[in-house]
């Protein structure tokens, strides 16, 4: 005789399902060693709030975040197992240079980090410095097409335009091998999209990582039936595969480059082994495989383009936006520059109102505003008072940073002067205490390895447009609204804003 009649079974296991759902609640909730941490029921027990706003919803935890700090104060638990701080004396102890918190590999992934040691000095200021002609002779370009473009057609994608000469700059300074977007019909439209729609599965992952092993295997052709812009994406690990070929031949072949690259700095140098506890820290000539060349290369451009394109379109559109702020940052421009082809960063840099142009470019659009979630090391760590344990998943945004009231009065305002020092010792101290808030390209170790390239773009764009161009508008087709920020990995406008378009004063009516 059976026990358990067949419906007697699936009400059992469905009770067994509910106490197990319970015990987890409950334990997550109160016994768990981050009960004590204030924060919103839903969000201490499941990561599911978060999948739902930065998955669902596409990367609008930025914009709930301050809302949870203000109800539940500077230490929010974001998720069983994560804390998020918004208090900025704390950016220094998680961000700091040789720090023991680890980036969280479960959000990182493959990304977890480029080979610092190897790529560090060629993406130092010397170095960049060396090579700046290569980003003065793209934005030359840009503004040339720029000019064609308001001539021939009345209007400028300056969204797209700005993305692929970051592509350009990136495949020219890194590769030796550029690839040539700003002279694609479409600047590369779909290379930028593929980047983006990626960026939309990660929330996914992170909670469920066997998707992105699912992922992982789908053959390529099937990417490309379902996505068609993927091609693209495609095409262009196909010229870095290549590139890795060529190179690991050249140098096989004792063969010395007109140019070093990143492939060469990967290849050819040697690296401390990590791996090797007999190595003793020292330096051995390790060869690293074509895949891990190849990664690091994707991380290098993918990181690259968007980051500054947005940033520095930012600060375009605010410029164009407020005749003063033009007006001001022309007349600069043109004091220093009497000719507008002898530009350079170390005399730009030198400009205080193009300075806080940039810097405000940087604050209100910072190219990654989300998250950047850490390990807390072994010996734990205590924020505001409150204790955390090792292993706590503990994060700090830009965004909140850069909209922090006490440093930056008005945050929402693109206001270039909050950086302009006038000689008046409490400006001083207020622009020290900014400097303190102002984290776009992170701090520490870990923070961005292009953060030089990238600055030398903003200066050469800013400069080389507004010394140039003095009578350019914004498309009357396009809003403040199309550039709120959502937070994927990097941070983008929402999918359905318009594209950024330029146009030459009275030059465009709506609709045109
Ligand atoms: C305005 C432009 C940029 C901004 C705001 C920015 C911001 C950042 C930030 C905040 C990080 C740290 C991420 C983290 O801690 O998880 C980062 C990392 C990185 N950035 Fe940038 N970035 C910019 C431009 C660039 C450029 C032009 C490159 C090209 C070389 C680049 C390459 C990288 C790489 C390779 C990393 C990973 C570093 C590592 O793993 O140690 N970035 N960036």
């Amino acid at each position: 005789m059976a026990f358990f009649t067949l419906p007697s079974f699936w009400v059992l296991c469905l009770g067994a399902g509910i106490s197990y759902l319970g015990y987890v609640v409950i334990y997550r909730r109160y016994f768990h060693p981050l009960s004590h941490v204030p924060g919103p029921f839903l969000w201490s027990v499941s990561g599911l709030p978060i999948v739902y706003h930065q998955g669902i919803r596409e990367g609008q935890l930025i914009h709930v975040l301050p809302n949870l700090h203000a109800i539940y104060g500077p230490v929010v638990r974001i998720a069983p197992d994560q804390i998020h701080l918004n208090d900025p004396v704390n950016y220094e102890k998680v961000y700091n240079v040789g720090s023991k918190y680890t980036k969280d590999p479960a959000f990182y992934g493959a990304l977890e980090g480029v080979r610092r040691g190897a790529l560090n000095p060629f993406f130092s200021r010397r170095s960049v410095l060396d090579l700046e002609q290569i980003i003065w002779s793209k934005t030359g370009k840009l503004c040339s097409m720029m000019r064609s473009s308001l001539d021939a057609d009345g209007v400028f994608d300056i969204h797209h335009a700005i993305r692929a000469f970051s592509v350009d700059i990136i495949t020219e300074y890194a590769y030796a091998r550029c690839w040539n977007q700003m002279d694609m019909g479409d600047f590369g439209a779909d290379y930028q999209e593929a980047i983006r729609t990626v960026q939309t599965f990660l929330p996914f992952f992170h909670i469920l990582p066997f998707l992105g092993d699912v992922f992982s295997l789908v053959p390529d052709w099937l990417i490309v039936r379902v996505f068609p812009k993927f091609q693209m994406w495609l095409d262009s690990n196909e010229l870095i595969r290549k590139a890795v070929t060529e190179v690991r031949k050249e140098i096989s072949q004792g063969i010395k480059p007109a140019r070093r690259t990143i492939f060469h700095e990967l290849i050819d140098t040697p690296v401390t082994n990590l791996t090797d506890p007999n190595a003793d820290g020292r330096k051995q000539h390790q060869t690293l495989s074509d895949e891990f060349v190849f990664a690091d290369a994707i991380n290098v451009t993918g990181a690259g383009a968007e980051t500054t394109g947005s940033t520095a379109n930012r600060a375009i559109f605010e410029v164009l936006s407020n005749p003063v702020i033009y007006h001001t940052l022309k007349a600069e421009l043109t004091q220093a520059f009497p000719n507008p082809e002898a530009m350079s960063l170390p005399a730009l840099e030198k400009l205080p109102y193009l300075s806080g142009v940039i810097k405000e470019g940087l604050r209100l659009n910072p190219g990654l505003p989300g998250h950047l979630p850490r390990v807390v090391p072994a010996s734990g760590a205590s924020f505001n008072g409150i204790g955390i344990p090792p292993g706590t998943v503990v994060s700090m945004s830009a965004w909140l940073m850069h909209h922090n009231r006490e440093a930056f009065p008005d945050p929402e305002v693109f206001d270039p002067t909050r950086w302009v020092d006038n000689d008046d010792e409490d400006a001083a101290a207020k622009i020290r205490a900014r400097e303190r808030c102002l984290v776009p390209f992170g701090r520490g170790s870990r923070n961005c390895l292009g953060q030089n390239l990238a600055m030398c773009e903003l200066y050469a764009t800013a400069g080389g447009i507004f010394r140039r161009f003095e009578d350019l508008e914004v498309h009357p087709d396009f809003g403040r609204e199309d550039l709120r920020m959502v937070e994927l990995l990097l941070g983008y406008h929402p999918r359905n804003a318009r594209r950024f378009r330029i146009v030459r004063k009275g030059g465009v009516a709506i609709g045109g």
